[in-house]
């Protein structure tokens, strides 16, 4: 949801904010702009669309010495996503720039004000409120540090800024409210940058900025400072360890085909440790909350957003049936605003990938001052969410730069799972022999999915030839396998853009039964589960009306062979972690599909990775 990234320091400033921006790209990718300060101006380029269109322009230039800039990269919110709209936006003079990720909620009436003083306007954006803020504020003083901050207590919303003002151009002043900031640091110079991703080529050493918080960057020099009274802050610098060639393709076509073929590796590394194999006990070292917490819960509310969502679904299936706690399941955008039941026996878990994902952040802070203890299920080290909450559980998938989130998931149905049987080892509901069982089962899981994966892609990628040219898709499954049709026909829907929908196998006769035809693909996963014999029934009906039928089945189910030629099997596994087997072909499917129809996988049209706004 908009990327910036900066730098201040000895070496060429433009293949640095070049590099970040390819990093951040997937953050959004409807305009570009950098600009850096040179000769005591500021040189600015902007273009429509993906960075590729801002490196034509800039590629000459790239020799420039200058040392000092910003970089942006745009997913629209306010004003259509043309070069005018791109950032970074000047004040009236072209001498002070802004970049900024968020929302300035009061830009209008801001506006108005500034229009009234003679401010003159070139954009349809709410960003540029900002620098004639600025810029108004610094007539007062010839201050830029003080200016911003005078300028930020005038606004409201969220915000991840840049400054560069070419009256001080050794200076990069940078704040942030509600949007997510880093800084990095090295002996010659300081960064900022919206995500880790776009610093790891630079330094590992990072501070993370917290809300009304501003940094004020020179060459190795930082000072940190909050917005309200200016007060100084001593803040730790963070190692972080992930390395660059993690958010690089390695020789795959796409991102999301690498991630995708990584997931053994992360749920590996995120369940490693964390189960003693000869006994099964769990340990979750920085979950934060004492059994004595843990034993008075009475309930757990889920909250999450998108694939993060499906991941919650299942979750409570496992917990329902491991713990016993009722667990509710809430869409982070919806559990923010009504009236929530939660309070001091109530544990609220969020589930994001990112950790900076607006409305579930904005969810665990409703929930925590209603009483209730938070947990962050998370893939992002020093994130919001996980600096918020009482405790966290880290999925160690490594970065994930594909919009449509693969290993992210499974890592975090692997999280959550182990969630479950910590649950039953502290509340005693899980026998040691049976939470053995499980915890090995889920060790095991990865060895099987990396033995199936190619297989699956090979047969997949010929199976397709007679479905990427549908119009609509249908999705189905029970039980545990209910939001894998849901998570499949997301994954197809946000990189093809076929129209997709995922429904509980049994609500199908409900209405989209009507649907079905010749023309209509129906993918069921049927495995030989508690609900098999409910699932197939639901098939024949589809097969009774001529829907086309892709099924994912057990190996040796030779009846599924019987309704459809279109039979993926998979390994017998224990029932519980068939979602995380069963999501692999989804993922697949949706991929191949992709990839034949010439679509954009790793960045589809209007998604962003990171959902930084409301
Ligand atoms: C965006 C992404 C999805 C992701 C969702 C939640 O919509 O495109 O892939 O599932 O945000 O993100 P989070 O970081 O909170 O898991």
């Amino acid at each position: 949801m908009c990327g910036i990234v900066g730098y201040v320091g000895t070496r060429r400033v433009v293949p640095i904010l070049l590099e970040g921006l390819r990093r951040l790209e997937y953050r959004g990718y409807d305009s570009a702009g950098l600009v850096y300060s040179f000769d005591n101006r500021l040189v600015r380029y902007r273009a429509k669309g993906k960075l590729a269109n801002l490196e034509a322009v800039v590629d000459e230039y790239i020799g420039v010495a200058s040392g000092i800039g910003l970089g942006h990269t745009r997913w629209a919110t306010h004003g259509a996503p043309t070069e005018g709209n791109a950032h970074p936006h000047t004040d009236c003079t072209g001498e002070l720039v802004v970049v900024h990720n968020g929302i300035i909620e009061n830009y209008n009436a801001l506006k108005k004000e500034l229009m009234a003083k003679g401010h003159v306007f070139t954009s349809e954006t709410d960003t540029e409120v900002l620098a004639h803020l600025i810029e108004d504020c610094l007539k007062e003083k010839r201050d830029l540090v003080a200016a911003v901050r005078a300028a930020l207590t005038l606004v409201e919303g969220s915000y991840a800024i840049g400054v560069l003002w070419a009256g001080e151009p050794e200076l990069l002043v940078a704040a942030r409210n509600h949007s997510p900031l880093v800084m990095g640091v090295a002996a010659d110079a300081c960064y900022i940058a919206s995500d880790i991703p776009a610093l790891l080529p630079f330094t590992r050493e990072v501070i993370f900025l917290n809300d009304r918080e501003m940094a004020v960057l020179g060459r190795g020099t930082y000072t940190i400072q909050q917005i309200d009274d200016g007060s100084e802050l001593a803040k730790p610098v963070s190692l972080i360890d992930w390395n660059a060639s993690m958010a690089e393709k390695a020789g795959f076509r796409h991102f999301m085909l690498k991630e995708i073929f990584e997931q053994p590796q992360a749920i590996l590394n995120t369940v490693s440790g964390r189960i003693v194999p000869d006994t099964g006990f769990v340990d979750l070292p920085e979950i934060g909350l004492d059994y004595a917490t843990l034993d008075a819960i009475d309930r757990i509310a889920l909250v999450a957003c998108g694939t993060s969502w499906h991941a919650a679904l299942i979750a409570k299936y496992w917990i329902e049936k491991w713990v016993g706690i009722p667990v509710e399941v809430d869409i982070a955008s919806e559990f923010r605003y009504r009236r929530l039941l939660v309070d001091e026996r109530t544990l609220t878990i969020a589930i994001s990938q990112s950790g900076e994902t607006a409305d579930t952040l904005a969810g665990i802070r409703r929930a925590a001052q209603l009483g209730s203890r938070v947990l962050t299920v998370c893939n992002v080290v020093g994130s919001t969410m996980t600096r918020e909450a009482d405790g966290v559980i880290y999925t160690h998938a490594g970065p994930e730069i594909g919009v449509a989130s693969t290993k992210a998931f499974t890592s975090q149905l692997a999280a959550l799972f182990l969630l479950t049987l910590y649950l039953g080892q502290t509340r005693k509901t899980i026998d040691p022999i049976t939470r053995k069982k499980l915890g090995l089962s889920l060790i095991d899981i990865a060895e099987v999915i990396a033995t199936e994966l190619p297989r699956l892609q090979t047969e997949i990628s010929a199976l397709i030839e007679g479905y990427y040219e549908a119009k609509d898709f249908l999705f189905v499954g029970r039980g545990l396998n209910f939001p894998i049709a849901l998570e499949g026909a997301l994954k197809l829907k946000e990189i093809s853009y076929i129209h997709a929908e995922g429904y509980a196998a049994g609500e199908l006769k409900h209405g989209p039964i009507a649907l079905i035809d010749r023309e209509m693909p129906v993918v069921a996963l049927v495995p030989r589960d508690s609900v098999y014999l409910k699932t197939v029934s639901n098939v024949e009906e589809i097969k009774a009306r001529q829907g086309r039928l892709v099924l994912f089945g057990t190996s040796g189910d030779e009846h599924l062979s019987t309704l459809t030629d279109d039979v993926l099997y998979l390994p017998d596994v224990m029932e519980d972690l068939n979602p995380l087997l069963y999501t692999i072909p989804a993922q697949l499917l949706a991929y191949e599909i992709a990839n034949r129809r010439g679509c954009d996988v790793d960045q589809p049209r209007n998604l962003a990775k990171s959902v930084t706004v409301e």
